[in-house]
């Protein structure tokens, strides 16, 4: 017998056979495409650290809701940027706040051709920027705000959401926000926990994306990096409170855990590729040290084949139309 007995090379040969043989294919029904909407705008606004990336207008949203679904992309998350801030986020409640206008707007758009998300979380409307409302001592108060979580979920279901996703990190906001919508007869909005959600220096360029007016960071409430059996904790009790779906994020840095929840979780799994991995691959790309569709293709290839069976990426309307390319 000749030497070496196992040729793993004769399925990478060509092309085909390594298209045939993949274990993995990202589609673009997989992806999901987060959403920025800044109230008074009439003319889009570039986000510096997220090249590529806007703050909408509603027409522009508008539009690009429209061409995610012309290109087959999943879903589209929407986050608001309103004009005024005060100490309870009280625009995020307001059914005319920008947020759920544009939750109205896009639904009215795409009907139910694209599945339409809404971040349930008060950090773009506080003017202390924190995903919560603040105690006297001036920590982030958990039980007052899942009073105002319920009520925002409400509001964004009223306004046409099909799923809510809570991002806030309070410890019982699933269970909260599903019995507000139960009790104002929305049964059928679903619920995507930000189950795992890690304080990471990642989020970085998202800061810029919605004018974040935080000073300090969110780490007596989104998870320590250096935790892993703690992401399934979490992933139980929002199984428990009634999570339609969980997520991990970010995604590039914990696909460990990623790994963990896809092999655990009943329901299914998302997971975001966020503002900062979005960021390191553009600024990287731009300096021609990568090769910037290489290197996207590989990093959410890597979020799927790590479990994610759906993932939120920037990426998603042009990505949607590399993959047509190569079906
Ligand atoms: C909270 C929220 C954040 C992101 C999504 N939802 C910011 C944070 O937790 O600090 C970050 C997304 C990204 O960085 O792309 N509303």
């Amino acid at each position: 017998m000749s030497f070496p007995q196992h040729r793993p090379r004769r399925l990478r040969s060509t092309k085909a056979i390594r298209r045939l043989t993949a274990e993995h294919r990202l589609s673009a029904p997989d992806l999901i495409l987060p959403a920025f909407i800044r109230e008074g705008l009439t003319e889009p606004v570039a986000i510096s650290s997220m090249p590529g990336v806007v703050q909408h207008s509603t027409e522009t949203l508008k539009r690009a809701a429209a061409e995610a679904v012309g290109r087959g992309v999943g879903g589209i998350m929407l986050f608001g940027i309103p004009a005024e801030r005060d100490a309870t986020g009280s625009a995020g409640l307001d059914p005319n706040g920008v947020l759920n206008r544009a939750i109205a707007d896009v639904r009215a758009e795409v009907g139910d051709d694209l599945v339409v998300m809404s971040d349930v979380c008060l950090d773009e409307f506080t003017d202390h920027g924190h995903c919560g409302v603040l105690a006297a001592d001036g920590t982030v108060d958990n039980d007052a705000t899942l009073e105002l979580y319920g009520q925002m979920a409400v509001a964004q279901a009223d306004a046409g959401a099909h799923v809510l996703g809570p991002s806030g990190m309070m410890d019982g906001q699933v269970a909260v926000i599903r019995q507000a919508l139960d009790a104002a007869g929305h049964q059928e909005t679903a619920v995507l926990a930000y189950a795992a959600k890690y304080a990471s220096a990642f989020y970085g360029p998202f800061r810029e994306a919605v004018d974040s007016q935080l000073t300090g960071d969110r780490r007596t409430y989104q998870m320590d990096a250096a935790n892993r059996r703690e992401a399934l904790l979490e992933v139980e009790l929002d199984l428990e409170e009634g999570a339609d779906m969980v997520m991990v994020k970010p995604a590039m840095s914990y696909l460990d855990i990623v790994a963990d929840v896809a092999a655990m979780s009943p329901v299914p799994v998302a997971a975001y590729q966020i503002s900062g991995e979005y960021a390191m691959i553009e600024a990287a790309a731009a300096n021609g040290w990568i090769d910037r569709r290489r290197a996207i293709e590989e990093s959410v290839l890597g979020i799927k084949r790590a479990g994610a069976q759906m993932i939120l990426t920037y990426w998603a309307s042009e990505l949607a139309v590399w993959l047509k390319e190569s079906e």
